[in-house]
């Protein structure tokens, strides 16, 4: 009984690890054609530090999509790094990061398979539920299994373990006990007795605390403890090590009343000094580290990512609340709609081909678009597939992708309405995914199933 399950999972996942790799094969010759004029000539050398460390961190990446034991950690500061939109061009592709992803949850299936050999330490499970979370997925459900719930069953005895279990359970938005609060602010008030790291990560978890409304009276509690934290800072500029300056640097962003006590161009000079001239910081894990403390996006902001769902946290109500209000203050002229065409066409030589024309509201996502041409047209029926970063479109037409054949849909935006006899190239092939995809007056899409 024991092994049905690791060889159900192992299979599956080798499965859509052959489907993956080949899709990725055909989708890097179209970013490599789409994107010529960026990246045809050598990588630039790259001027700042961030921009190394991610470029050392991409080529560290193994066969198979992770980085060995630091797997959790590098797609976290991937992630994070991702909101920044200036770093777009040299952070891995859509499908790049869903392999890498993939991985990821192959390695805590693994963790948890193997726990009565190999017991799961808090500080791994937490690195990995963080990711997961980060990584716009909830850990509560990981195929059925609660990782917060694992991770906050024993209470760690030593403290960092303790902040940050407790920082992973925020961050994934699971509830925190009122006695796991007491014990962290008592770790905060008693700074001197507690190595830094501690301090930070215990600063860290109730940052993230504070974020849920039923904790917001708790915020003034933790600008003493900041500020001292924030004082340790030595004349070199760092907090000790590098990673005490980089969990540091994490505990006190976003945190302006610290911020005339401690020296943040000299901190972070501290740890640009002590990068390798590749981009390195040592390795994987303490790179991705120093990429956080850099970044000014550090742990402490996972739990307010943007995974494009609202929920019923205080601070979204607030801002959907403001969305709304500015919409319905604003011109109506910005939200008219717009007339779009969406055609299909099945075969290399174009054996079926046929179009229907939508208007919707500008702005609306092409996933949307499809939906609406399904209900007018079922010649449009559509299948997809749901990842962290969006719906990927396998069937239309009843065709399917056959990544063995190299049959795939592609989609385009297309300034005309497509003529079978002039089929568009490759550049015109669409640079993001469906969901992020909005359309605008004078669109024209194309879902061609071909050969590649
Ligand atoms: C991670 O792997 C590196 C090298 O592969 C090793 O030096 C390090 O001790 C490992 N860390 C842990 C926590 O296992
Ligand atoms: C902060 O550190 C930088 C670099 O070490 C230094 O140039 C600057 O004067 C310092 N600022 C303050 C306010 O001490
Ligand atoms: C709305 O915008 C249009 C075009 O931009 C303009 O002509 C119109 O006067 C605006 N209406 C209002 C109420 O601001
Ligand atoms: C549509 O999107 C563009 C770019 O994101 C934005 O500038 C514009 O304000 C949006 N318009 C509406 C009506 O949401
Ligand atoms: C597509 O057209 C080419 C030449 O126009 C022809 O050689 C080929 O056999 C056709 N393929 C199919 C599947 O009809
Ligand atoms: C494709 O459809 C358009 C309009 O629906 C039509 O004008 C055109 O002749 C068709 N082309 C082929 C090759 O069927
Ligand atoms: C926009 O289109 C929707 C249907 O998609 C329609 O209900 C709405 O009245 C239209 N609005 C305007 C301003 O034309």
């Amino acid at each position: 009984m024991g092994f049905l399950y690791p060889i159900f999972v192992s299979s599956f996942f080798v499965l859509n690890y052959a489907a993956l790799n080949s899709q990725l094969q055909s989708s890097q010759t179209d970013r490599a054609t789409t994107e010529g004029g960026k990246f045809s000539s050598e990588y630039p050398e790259f001027e700042n530090s961030i921009q190394r460390a991610l470029s050392w961190l991409i080529t560290q990446r193994e066969n198979d999509w992770g980085w060995r034991n630091d797997t959790a950690k590098v797609l976290t500061a991937l992630r994070l790094a991702a909101v920044h939109d200036d770093f777009n061009p040299i952070l891995p592709s859509q499908l790049e990061t869903e392999l890498s992803a993939k991985q990821l949850e192959i390695e805590i299936v693994i963790l948890l398979w193997r726990h009565r050999e190999i017991p799961i330490t808090p500080p791994k499970l937490a690195q990995y539920a963080l990711a997961v979370t980060a990584l716009c997925k909830d850990p509560r459900e990981f195929h059925g299994h609660d990782l917060i719930g694992t991770l906050q069953h024993h209470e760690p005895v030593h403290d960092l373990e303790f902040a940050y279990a407790s920082l992973a359970a925020c961050s994934a938005k699971s509830h925190v006990r009122k006695k796991q609060i007491r014990r962290l602010l008592d770790i905060a008030n008693t700074a001197k007795d507690h190595n830094i790291d501690t301090v930070a990560m215990t600063i860290l978890a109730l940052r993230c605390i504070v974020k849920d409304h039923r904790h917001r009276n708790l915020q003034h509690s933790l600008r003493r403890p900041s500020i001292s934290l924030a004082r340790q800072q030595h004349t070199d500029g760092g907090f000790g090590n590098v990673y005490n300056t980089a969990i540091t640097m994490q505990a006190l962003q976003e945190v302006p009343e610290s911020n005339s006590y401690w020296n943040k161009t000299a901190a972070r000079a501290y740890i640009e000094t002590r990068q390798d001239p590749d981009g390195a910081f040592t390795d994987p894990g303490l790179t991705a580290d120093s990429l956080l403390a850099l970044l000014g996006k550090g742990l402490g902001a996972i739990r307010t990512l943007d995974c494009g769902k609202s929920d019923s946290d205080f601070d979204n109500h607030v801002e959907i609340d403001i969305a709304k209000s500015l919409s319905s203050h604003g011109n109506d002229s910005e939200i008219r709609n717009v007339t779009v065409t969406y055609t299909l066409w099945v075969g290399s030589n174009i054996t079926e081909n046929c179009t229907v024309s939508i208007t919707a509201p500008r702005n609306t996502s092409f996933y949307n678009i499809m939906q609406m041409a399904m209900e007018l047209d079922p010649h449009f029926t559509f299948e997809a597939s749901e990842w962290p970063n969006g719906h990927y479109v396998h069937t239309l037409a009843g065709y399917k992708e056959e990544p063995m054949g190299y049959h795939y849909w592609l989609l385009y935006r297309l300034p005309e309405v497509p003529d079978p006899s002039a089929p568009p190239a490759n550049q015109l092939v669409a640079p993001v995914g469906v969901d992020e995809l909005l359309i605008d007056e004078g669109d024209h899409y194309l879902f061609w199933y071909k050969k590649l």
